[in-house]
């Protein structure tokens, strides 16, 4: 199952989405958007860099270039629910690190763990093998007051106590039946 939903987006659907951006070069960063929506793991794979790069008629390197700045691009399959841990300063002294080890635990993943040991994940997020849940970190949310601050997909959630932040990821495994 997760096999099949990690092979790269059809090209007739590529084809819709770089179609409805005539001007292509300048809307590079809206395509690539679109079309790492539609993948049903939200990711960019090599096989699509590869086709948009010649449809838009640009190097792949260039493509490359890129993806590989912005960090909302994925190159690796993502988690159908996204928990994003802020590790800046101000969330770090209210005790950022513990939320993430916690949920890292409890989703799992050992201390060391860099990157999953499966077809999921990245070096810098964590990605249940089921690609249920990624687990990221993100330099600061903007919303330092509320600290310490995570985002459960596009939900900003301040003052986040380890209990609540675990009730909150609970909830979203009783609508995907997944673990932890
Ligand atoms: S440091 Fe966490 S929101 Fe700014």
């Amino acid at each position: 199952m997760i096999a099949a939903q990690s092979k790269p987006l059809a090209e007739e659907i590529i084809d819709e989405v770089i179609a409805r951006h005539p001007e292509r070069t300048g809307d590079v960063l809206a395509i690539l958007e679109e079309i790492q929506q539609l993948h049903p793991l939200k990711y960019l794979p090599p096989e699509t860099h590869e086709f948009v790069a010649q449809k838009m008629g640009v190097a792949r390197s260039q493509l490359m270039s890129v993806i590989t700045f912005y960090a909302f691009f994925n190159l690796k399959p993502q988690g159908r629910h996204t928990v994003t841990v802020c590790r800046g300063t101000a969330c770090h002294t209210r005790g950022s690190k513990q939320l993430l080890d916690g949920l890292k635990a409890a989703a799992g993943f050992r201390d060391d763990d860099d990157e999953v040991g499966s077809e999921c994940g990245a070096a810098t997020s964590f990605t249940t093998p089921d690609c249920q849940l990624t687990i990221r970190t993100v330099a600061c949310f903007g919303q330092c007051a509320l600290a310490p601050v995570a985002a459960i997909d596009h939900e900003i959630y301040g003052h986040v106590s380890d209990l609540r932040l675990r009730k909150l990821v609970a909830a979203i495994d009783a609508d995907t039946g997944a673990a932890p």
